[in-house]
């Protein structure tokens, strides 16, 4: 149900300096979506009249992200003038006249946040009736952080930031999360009356608590169960950190769900990853993407999937794929690299130093070893040798290769694109097919074998093999 008195203001107009990147801070992937996918899925989880989202810095790639991620989102450009305090301000500019309920603010940097404390946060607002109530933590390191300053009856007085900060202030462990509930029109009142006169020259949110306490209004904060869940990303540091928290949990999730991990700290798997029960991930895997797997297969070790899917009691080891799709039992690796497009049919096998792009390969077909299979088709229950090839690139352009049912492809077959070879068809080792083989054909193209008797002997003379041609020479002709 809608809550109609709840509006959201998720804060994405920052610059994000520390990451010292080209890309904008709120879109560095975290568990394989954006920074700020994980705050905007939150806040469609509260399930408010309205969210607004401010943004500035990269403001069209940021948009972009939001218009996907929460289409009823209202996208509201901050001006020149920097600072929370002036994004929530233009962000409340923005809501219907006369909308009297409550401005939920998110620091669009924060994102393990889960939606069941912001609404304990919510509901804890509308059942003490301060006129702002905002999360606080203590954790282990309360760097770079605004600190909460109490009376000494332990009201909270005011916030200010780490730089502004005296020496005694920055020894406060208490800090302010970056998450706030304000009832709207005291929030409105107060944010004309923040300056920039501070060390930043911004407009600070956080100014607002200390107006509001000056001005007589209650502030209540509440601090939340565990600090991490309100750590914000400012630098390439924490934000490693985050996405190792957030691993251990959808590791532990997915545990808790059937699913065996045998190593959570070289196990990695992105929020949007869906595995079966009695799926099996061994040690150095990472499940990127919208990769899916089914039950009972074993993945790894050491094997790096990417928006691909597995099926049922498949085995895929030491392998690197990327949106391929691996049918119900079968096998791939050791040493296997399936680039997009791969498709391996039911119980197929893709083997040891095999790589496959663009290819669709039926059911129970197997390419043991060395094999490159590009924009190809090849039939059921068929075998590609060691070392068999398609060659499907003339230099210019790429050509097709279409293969039957049940085909034998001998050892070091080359495959010259465009081709075809039918149901049943053989190839001879070492086979060059430039032409197409019928069904149930086959296709040789090896020179007869001559042997020049003596050639050792004569072309190189005095070497190991000389000498040990003539003993096997001597010894046959002694009859042993
Ligand atoms: C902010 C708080 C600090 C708190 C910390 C928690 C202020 C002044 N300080 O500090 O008390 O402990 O978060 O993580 O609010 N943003 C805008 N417009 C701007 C500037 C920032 O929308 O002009 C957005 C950023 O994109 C970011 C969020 O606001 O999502 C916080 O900005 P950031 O610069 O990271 O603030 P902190 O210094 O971390
Ligand atoms: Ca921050």
């Amino acid at each position: 149900m809608t809550d109609q008195n709840l509006a959201i203001v998720v804060l994405a107009a920052g610059q994000g300096t520390r990451m010292k990147s080209a890309t904008p801070k709120l879109l560095h992937p975290l568990g394989g979506i954006p920074i700020v996918g994980h705050v905007l899925a939150t806040a469609r989880e509260l399930d408010a009249a309205r969210v607004i989202a401010v943004v500035r810095h990269e403001r069209d790639r940021l948009a972009e992200v939001i218009e996907a991620d929460l289409p009823e989102a209202v996208i509201v450009d901050q001006d020149e003038v920097p600072g929370t305090g002036r994004a929530v301000e233009q962000a409340v500019a923005a809501l219907p006249e006369g909308f009297a309920g409550d401005v939920l603010v998110v620091n669009g940097d924060v994102p393990l946040l889960d939606a069941a404390t912001l609404r304990e946060l919510v509901a804890a607002h509308r059942a003490g009736g301060a006129a702002a109530t905002i999360l606080s933590s203590f954790p282990a390191d309360a760097t770079g952080y605004g600190r909460i300053v109490r009376t000494p009856e332990g009201h909270l007085d005011r916030i200010v930031e780490h730089k502004d900060a005296t020496e005694a202030e920055r020894a406060i462990g208490e800090i302010n999360a970056g998450i706030y509930v304000f009832g709207a029109a005291a929030l409105r009142d107060m944010l004309a009356n923040v300056t920039t006169d501070n060390a930043q020259g911004e407009k600070y949110l956080t100014d607002v608590i200390g107006l509001l306490r000056e001005a007589g209004f209650d502030v209540d904060a509440l601090p939340v169960s565990e600090s991490w869940l309100v750590e914000g990303i400012n630098d390439r540091a924490q934000l490693s950190e985050a996405a190792a928290r957030l691993n251990a949990l959808v590791v532990r999730t997915w545990q808790l769900a059937g699913v065996t991990v045998q190593d959570p700290a070289t196990t990695w798997i992105d929020v949007k990853v869906v595995l079966e029960p009695d799926v099996t991930i061994l040690p150095g895997t990472q499940l990127r993407g919208a990769t899916v797997v089914r039950t009972g297969a074993e993945i790894g070790p050491d094997t790096t999937l990417v928006d691909t899917e597995v099926g049922a009691g498949a085995t895929v080891k030491r392998t690197d794929a990327t949106l391929a799709v691996i049918g119900d039992g079968a096998t791939v690796g050791p040493f296997s690299y399936l680039r997009p497009g791969t498709v391996l049919g039911a119980n197929g096998k893709i083997g040891t130093f095999s790589e496959t792009k663009n290819a669709v390969i039926g059911a129970g077909t197997k390419l043991a070893h060395f094999n490159y299979v590009g924009d190809a088709e090849v039939g059921e229950k068929g075998n590609l040798g060691a070392g068999v090839i398609t060659a499907n690139y003339d230099g210019v352009n790429k050509h097709r290769t279409v293969i039957g049912s049940h085909v034998r492809i001998s050892t070091n077959t080359v495959l010259v694109a465009p081709v075809r070879m039918g149901d049943g068809a053989y190839t001879g080792a070492g086979t060059v097919v430039r032409k197409d083989v019928p069904p149930g054909a086959l296709a040789i193209t090896v020179a007869p074998q001559r042997n020049i008797e003596g050639w050792v002997a004569e072309k190189r003379p005095g070497t190991e093999a000389a000498r040990a041609a003539e003993q096997s020479g001597a010894a046959q002709e002694s009859g042993e």
